[in-house]
C-alpha cells in the first residue's frame, strides 16, 4: 500500500499565517501538522509516500527534508489547489496500480490509522472511509450508511437534515478503482474535484463502500482555534523532558529544549512546550502553551497560546488563546506619544 498526503491548498481560513507559510507546516506542540500525518502512515507500515504539494511547494519540500524518515517520500506537483480528487489525478503515475490511503495533511487523528488500515485490507471493499460522531453533523460531509450499517449508501455535504451524525474524517483508503471514478466527474459548484463526489460515483456504480469509526480524538486544522484545540489536546500527552539547567519554578509535564535560558523570576505551568535558545524572563507561562525557538519573553503572562519561532514578546500584559505567527514583535513601549503602534498584516484579529 502507498499513502498520498496532501500538503496543497490555499489555508483562507488561517490568513495571514498562510501569507507566508503552508498551513500544514504550523507547528503544533512544536512539531509541523504534517509530520503527525507522515508518523502515522508510517507507523502503518506504508514506506512508499507520495506528498502533494501546491503554492508553497518548496518550503514544504525542505521542511519535510529536514528530517530522516523510514520511507521513500516524492513530491508530486498539483499546481492549483482543484479538488481533493484532482489531486489523486494528479498523482495517477506515483499511485500506479496500488491500493492506498489518502491523508490530509492538516488532519491530526490521535490513535493513527492502524486499525482502520487493517480493516479496510481484511474486507472486499473498493474503498473504506473514516467517520467520527460528532455534535454538530451540519458543519461537515456526512455519510448515510445502508440497512444493514456496514457499508456507505450517501455522502451529503453540510446536510441542513443530517441522515446520521458521522462526519467524513480527513482520511480515506481507496483501491485503483478510484483513478477512474476520479476522471469520470465534473467540478463542483466551487470548481473542485470533489472525493466526495467520487466515491458517491464509485457507490453508484456498484462498487462497496465501506468505513470504520474514529474513537479517539480527530482534528481538521483548518481554522486558528481547531490549531489551538489542537495543540491542546497534544500537550495533554506529554511528559516532562528538560533540556537544560533552570532556576524557574516549574509545575507539572513540561518540555524545554537545548539553549534555552529561564529566569528564576519565572513560573512555568504545564503542560508546556518551549523549543530551543529561548530567552525568557520574569513571565508567566500557563497550561497549554507552545513556544517556538529563539522566542524571547520577558515580563509578559502567556497561557494556552502557540507563539512561532522568533518572536518577541515583552511587557505585554497577559496573553490567552492566541496563535502568533514567526518573527512577531509584541512591546509595550514606553516612548511618548504613548499610545498603540501597530504593523499588522492583511486579515489580521486584534482582540484588545
Ligand atoms: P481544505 O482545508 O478543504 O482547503 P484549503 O487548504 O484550500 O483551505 P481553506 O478552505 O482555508 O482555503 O483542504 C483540505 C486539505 O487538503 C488541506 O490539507 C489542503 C489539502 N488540499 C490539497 O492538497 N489540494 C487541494 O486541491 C485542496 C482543495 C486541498
Amino acid at each position: 500500500m502507498k499513502a498520498l498526503i496532501l500538503s496543497g491548498g490555499h489555508g483562507t481560513r488561517l490568513r495571514p499565517l498562510t501569507y507566508s507559510q503552508q498551513k500544514q507546516l504550523i507547528p503544533v506542540a512544536n512539531k509541523p501538522v504534517l509530520f503527525y500525518a507522515i508518523e502515522d502512515v508510517i507507523e502503518a507500515g506504508i514506506h512508499e509516500i507520495g506528498i502533494i504539494v501546491g503554492p508553497n511547494a518548496e518550503q514544504v519540500k525542505k521542511v519535510v527534508m529536514s528530517r530522516e524518515w523510514d520511507a521513500n517520500i516524492e513530491f508530486i506537483y498539483q499546481g492549483e489547489p482543484k479538488g481533493l480528487a484532482h489531486a489523486i489525478l494528479v498523482a495517477r503515475d506515483f499511485l500506479g496500480d496500488e491500493d492506498f490511503v489518502m491523508y490530509l495533511g492538516d488532519n491530526i487523528l490521535r490513535e493513527g490509522i492502524v486499525r482502520h488500515k487493517k480493516y479496510f485490507e481484511e474486507n472486499d471493499f473498493d474503498a473504506s472511509i473514516l467517520l467520527q460522531e460528532v455534535p454538530n453533523p451540519q458543519q461537515f460531509g456526512v455519510a448515510e450508511l445502508s440497512e444493514d450499517g456496514k457499508t456507505i449508501k450517501r455522502l451529503i455535504e453540510k446536510p441542513k437534515v443530517p441522515p446520521s451524525n458521522l462526519a467524513l474524517v480527513g482520511i480515506y483508503f481507496f483501491k485503483p478503482v478510484i483513478h477512474e471514478a476520479v476522471r469520470n466527474i465534473k467540478p463542483s459548484w466551487r470548481n473542485e474535484l470533489e472525493i466526495t463526489d467520487a466515491i458517491q460515483w464509485l457507490i453508484d456504480h456498484g462498487y462497496k463502500v465501506g468505513w470504520t469509526k474514529v474513537t479517539g480524538w480527530w482534528k481538521d486544522t483548518g481554522k486558528p482555534e481547531d490549531i489551538l484545540d489542537a495543540n491542546r489536546l497534544i500537550l495533554d500527552d506529554i511528559e516532562t523532558d528538560i533540556k537544560v539547567n533552570t532556576k524557574a519554578r516549574i509545575h507539572g509535564r513540561v518540555v524545554i529544549d537545548e539553549g534555552t535560558e529561564i529566569d528564576e523570576n519565572t513560573v512555568i505551568k504545564g503542560p508546556v512546550v518551549i523549543g530551543k535558545n529561548c530567552r525568557i524572563k520574569n513571565a508567566y507561562i500557563g497550561p497549554y502553551t507552545s513556544i517556538g525557538d529563539n522566542v524571547v519573553i520577558e515580563n509578559t503572562e502567556i497561557e494556552d497560546s502557540i507563539i512561532l519561532e522568533g518572536s518577541e514578546i515583552r511587557n505585554a500584559g497577559r496573553i490567552v488563546e492566541s496563535l502568533i505567527g514567526r518573527g512577531v514583535k509584541i512591546i509595550n513601549g514606553t516612548a511618548h506619544p504613548l499610545g498603540r503602534k501597530l504593523v499588522i498584516g492583511d486579515n489580521s484579529r486584534l482582540i484588545l
